[in-house]
């Protein structure tokens, strides 16, 4: 199998890596970089939990080959986090109960992102769509749901989101 040398920036650091022809992002990322935010799930795009962003879109890693990103910026969930503490997203799920066992949750995040860098006053329509493609198997979706309208708010207000109120 060839290789070749891939230059592209990982959370704002230009990186030069040798890939094989065949190498996944995901097996790259994860598994030779130790990105562990990139979680592997199905390894077959059904599921959405190794959702990162390659110049701002959400790509599923498992499905995305390596050698595609040369002169890309990838973003990984390592990257909310601000000088200021937590991204208005992370903030919000914590707030909102919207993680449970977790493993969902980077993926859900970054596309979440992906939609509020374009989109920073989207409809609870527009916010079920951009999470469409990552599966949770523990929320029930709704947390999650209200958790990216009030960051969205939140980051509207260069404010903390709201916490909601459990009513249990
Ligand atoms: Fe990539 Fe499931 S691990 S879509
Ligand atoms: Fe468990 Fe989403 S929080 S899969």
């Amino acid at each position: 199998m060839s290789h070749l040398t891939l230059r592209y920036r990982l959370n704002g650091n230009e990186r030069a890596d040798l890939v094989a022809g065949d190498e996944t992002l995901l097996s790259l990322l994860r598994y030779r970089l130790d990105t562990t935010s990139v979680r592997q799930g199905c390894r077959q795009g059904t599921c959405g939990t190794c959702t990162v962003l390659v110049d701002g879109e959400p790509r599923l890693a498992c499905i995305t080959l390596a050698a595609t990103c040369e002169g890309c910026a990838i973003e990984t969930a390592d990257s909310l986090p601000g000088s200021g503490g937590l991204h208005p997203l992370q903030q919000a799920f914590m707030d909102h109960f919207a993680a449970q066992c977790g493993f969902c949750t980077t993926g859900m995040l970054m596309a979440a992102k992906a939609l509020l860098d374009v989109n920073p006053s989207p409809s609870r329509e527009e916010v079920i769509d951009a999470i469409g493609g990552n599966i949770c198997r523990c929320t029930g979706y709704e947390p999650i749901v209200e958790a990216v309208l009030a960051a969205a708010t939140a980051a509207r207000a260069g404010a903390t989101p709201p916490a909601a109120h459990r009513h249990c």
